[in-house]
């Protein structure tokens, strides 16, 4: 036995010990200590998985006690990194690597599901329709049970979508279309419901900001998610502070979840410690809730049983996993989930796009002006320090941060495929690949600019009014 667990005699104190030690690693990173201290947490963490190993004969799982009536969670270990690998959970990514976070070791770690050529032609044949650019370039490159979804819709039973934002700021950035965009066209093919979660009571917890100013910001929030072009007769947006009050549904499947999960769990899972606040601990719930039909008894008729599928970027995973461990022992269906990856930070792919930092995002607010200067100043480039060697040399796609945008927002496969090999081979300059790039931005974002101003208080109030939708169930 190590010193580093001295006098520790049962798995329990082991588990407990690795537990607080994944906690400790968190802080550190979380609070950017050194690099010579992070890294002797992390070996004496690695030390503690491998004798708890030896104890139990079992691998350490973060939210998982070694008790015979603990409940494994349909994931391996927890959210981050905490072994040296990329860190990717609700509140922070981040990876060395300037290609950007692995996301094939990614599935491994959350125990997803990759989404191959074989479920993306799947979709193609259920739905009818050429699959979205973000499937056909792995941009939607994880899942969970999308098979089970489709099997099911084949046989004409029909699902609904859930998705939801964090009002933590008045403007939105780029990077939170990508769900939003995805959703939409989900919602369109399959002509199904959605319900969006507006996570105020979220952002009240976590930020330093007044319940006022979260509701205002669901509000102004739902104003440009509204702008994408959801049909308002399938889709519900809700505010928590609202929603919470207005249906007892929604609160009693909250309840029921909240009894099924226990501090352990959720230590493991999200990384909270004794000094975090009781709301924080026990949101969770809230964000499951949505993912159960009888949470929405004036959308579904009570009913308990019908299908739900979560789009969402892979930092949401955490709630989601929790969710599918919580939903059999509560009798309902597990949410289904399609998981994309990250729009990265202006400043490289080792981090993704952040509201909190202004210099690394593009606003749904910015002027053609402010976008043209943001990527011309800011956007990490692939290409060579001269335009000599540029041309010699050819600049590298796979790191430059104008063609990962590209890659989201430019729908045609060949002229991207051009792109692509002209900036490899040198022919073309950052500077005029950044240019592409200003041109295809500039007028998406003033389309949406232009959209959103149509939305008046009206629109808002009819999207946000609990209310039957136009759907089958
Ligand atoms: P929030 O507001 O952080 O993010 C909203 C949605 O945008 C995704 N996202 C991104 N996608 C691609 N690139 C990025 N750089 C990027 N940044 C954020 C998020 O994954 C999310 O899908 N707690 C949630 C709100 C929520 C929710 C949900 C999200 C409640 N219920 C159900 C998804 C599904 C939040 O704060 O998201």
């Amino acid at each position: 036995m190590t010193d580093c667990h001295e006098g520790t005699r049962s798995p329990m104190e082991l588990y407990e010990k690795l537990t607080a030690q994944g906690d400790t690693v968190r802080a550190l990173k979380t609070a950017k200590a050194e690099k010579a201290e992070i890294e002797a947490a992390v070996q004496l963490l690695l030390k503690l998985k491998v004798d708890y190993k030896q104890m139990t004969g079992q691998d350490y799982k973060a939210g998982c006690p070694p008790s015979e009536n603990s409940v494994a969670p349909d994931n391996g270990p927890a959210a981050d990194g905490v072994d040296g690998e990329d860190t990717v959970d609700p509140w922070n990514v981040s990876t060395t690597n300037a290609k950007g976070v692995d996301y094939d070791k990614l599935i491994v770690r959350f125990g997803s599901s990759k989404i191959d050529k074989e479920l993306v032609d799947r979709i193609e044949k259920v739905s009818g329709q050429k699959p979205h650019h973000f499937l056909r370039r792995g941009i939607f490159f994880s899942h969970r049970d999308m098979h089970q979804v489709l099997d099911a819709y084949e046989k004409h039973k029909s699902f609904y979508l859930y998705t939801g934002r964090g009002p933590s700021s008045e403007a939105m950035h780029v990077g939170h279309l990508i769900p939003f965009i995805f959703t939409k066209w989900l919602q369109d093919v399959f002509d199904i419901p959605l319900v969006i979660q507006l996570t105020d009571d979220e952002k009240y917890l976590w930020k330093d900001l007044t319940l006022e100013e979260c509701h205002r910001f669901a509000v102004e929030n739902a104003k440009d998610i509204i702008a994408c072009g959801f049909d308002v007769n399938k889709t519900f947006i809700f505010s928590d502070l609202d929603y919470m009050g207005a249906s007892p549904e929604f609160y009693r499947n909250v309840v029921k979840i909240q009894k099924h999960v226990t501090f352990n769990q959720v230590k493991g899972i999200f990384g909270f410690t004794d000094s975090d606040c009781i709301g924080k601990i026990s949101f969770p719930a809230i964000q499951a809730a949505p993912s159960f039909s009888n949470s929405f008894p004036q959308i579904f008729r009570g009913r308990k049983d019908v299908q739900c599928l979560i789009p969402c970027a892979i930092d949401q995973d955490p709630y989601f996993r929790m969710t599918r461990d919580v939903a059999p022992r509560i009798g309902y269906p597990k949410p289904a989930l399609l998981h994309s990856t990250f729009f990265p930070a202006l400043q490289g792919a080792q981090t993704k796009m952040s509201a909190s930092d202004a210099n690394s995002s593009i606003f749904l607010t910015d002027t053609p002006k402010q976008i043209k200067n943001k990527i011309n100043k800011h956007a990490f480039s692939g290409g060579k320090d001269t335009v000599e060697e540029h041309r010699k040399y050819g600049g590298n796609p796979e790191v430059d941060v104008s063609f990962m945008y590209l890659t989201f927002f430019l729908e045609d496969d060949e002229q991207l495929e051009k792109i692509r090999q002209d900036y490899a081979s040198g022919a073309l300059l950052t500077g005029e690949l950044k240019k592409i790039l200003i041109e295809t931005l500039q007028p998406m974002i003033a389309q949406h600019q232009e959209r959103r101003k149509q939305v008046t208080d009206e629109t808002v109030k009819q999207f946000m009014t609990p209310r039957p939708l136009n759907c089958n169930f």
